[in-house]
């Protein structure tokens, strides 16, 4: 049985190529989704197609082909419109992913607001891409990084979030999921919280949107950030939301072709939203191709998406806190997606790589969140995290894996 939820998973799993493959002569159990996730048949051929077919400048051309290129890149540009309930489509940046989103604030809206003195406010179970931004923004500006501290089951700590801010707070940056821990925060909790002090939110959506329905507009989020390639798209594109009114008045974030109105030697004006920042030839396919993903997403229901892969999770919790030595980090009451944890008197990088020769994928290390391992006080985890393509055999394999890491420690 795949699962005990509705989802037929047999199915869903013949569209992911991939996934049929043997390693080291074993089936692939691929548990590392979180790093990035595979690709269905539909939006490896939304990539070949384009590329057979349609291959032309967008923006540009009048010609057949360049006309069917922007008439895909800006098809795709609604349909993350509407995956996101964003009220319209000029709110849709595209990026490089959503680091590059994230800087693209710091570097725009961060600049041009934060001082000397000012506070920026994110959390201590941070990915490394909603830290560093902050911090060199800070070093630049003379402000200040607030840090909202995580208790021991890796869960934020309201009640201090609500002591940093003060009126001299300008932003702040907090993760939805996170990829080290996978607690859920209470972003439309925080969003209120910060508002009431008229601050805006940046929501690093790049750990939720693969596994839950995402509605900026419900979640009342000033920017919200994600990446392609964790949501079955390609790599090196993503997308950055932001409220129409601060787009406005940011200024650009890098100059170039097609972000511009006008140029001549003495000034240059800027093109409307979102093209403002979108400079030079952006990544066409890869935006076509997350658009064909979003379009798969959409078959398939990510609320039938968050119920299969919820039960995965408690079936996995389950399964792998009863093995002896293995301590799970971060046992959130509200989580998506990831089971991480350490081994006694095994390095989670060894654990990897024999699960690896058992077959099976994961992660080890400290997965761009070095702050979080400080907290817990070790230094890497073996990280397994979900895909609604998962099934429990998958869990079984990752147990089975686990018993064979502590049968070579003898632990
Ligand atoms: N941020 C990605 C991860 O958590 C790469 O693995």
């Amino acid at each position: 049985m795949p699962s005990a939820t509705s989802l037929d998973v047999t199915a869903i799993r013949k569209d992911f190529p991939i996934l049929a493959q043997q390693v080291h002569g074993e089936p692939l159990i691929y548990l590392d989704n979180a790093a990035t996730s595979q690709k269905p048949k539909c939006v490896i051929e939304a990539l070949t197609r384009f590329y057979q077919m349609d291959n032309a400048n967008i923006h540009r051309g009048v010609h057949q082909l360049s006309e069917r290129s922007t008439q895909s890149y800006e098809a795709a540009r609604g349909k993350v419109q509407r995956f996101l309930n964003a009220a319209n489509s000029r709110e849709i940046i595209f990026v490089r992913g959503a680091t590059e989103g994230i800087n693209l604030v710091a570097q725009t809206y961060g600049r041009t607001h934060v001082s000397a003195g000012d506070e920026i406010v994110i959390s201590a179970m941070e990915h490394h891409s909603n830290i560093v931004p902050w911090q060199m923004l800070c070093e630049e500006k003379g402000a200040v990084l607030r840090v909202i501290p995580i208790n021991d089951r890796g869960e934020l700590e309201f009640d201090q979030f609500e002591k940093l801010l003060n009126h001299r707070t300008r932003l702040v940056a907090v993760s939805h999921v996170s990829n080290a821990l996978g607690t859920i925060n209470p972003v439309r909790e925080i969003v209120n919280t910060a508002h009431s002090w008229n601050v805006p939110v940046l929501i690093d959506g790049a750990q939720a949107v693969p596994h839950m329905k995402v509605d900026v507009r419900n979640l009342d989020c000033d920017f919200y950030v994600f990446s392609s390639h964790k949501v079955f798209g390609p790599t090196g594109i993503g997308v950055l939301y932001g409220r129409e009114q601060l787009l406005e008045d940011m200024p650009p974030y890098q100059g170039g072709g097609d972000m511009i109105s006008s140029v001549t030697f003495e000034k240059t004006t800027y093109n409307d939203l979102p093209y403002k920042f979108e400079a030079g030839t952006p990544n066409i396919a890869g935006v076509i191709g997350l658009g064909a993903a979003i379009d798969y997403l959409d078959q398939i229901g990510m609320d039938a998406v968050a119920a299969h892969e919820h039960d995965l999770l408690e079936y996995g919790t389950r399964a792998l806190e009863s093995i002896s030595g293995l301590r799970l980090i971060g046992t959130a009451r509200e989580k998506a997606g990831v089971l991480s944890f350490v081994i006694d008197g095994v390095h989670p990088h060894d654990a990897g790589t024999i699960l690896d020769r058992e077959g099976v994928a994961v992660r080890a290390g400290h997965h761009c969140a070095q702050p979080v391992m400080d907290r817990f006080g070790v230094s890497a985890t073996t990280r397994a995290s979900l895909a609604f393509y998962n099934t429990r055999e998958d869990i079984d394999a990752l147990v089975a894996g686990i018993q064979k890491v502590k049968e070579v420690f003898t632990v």
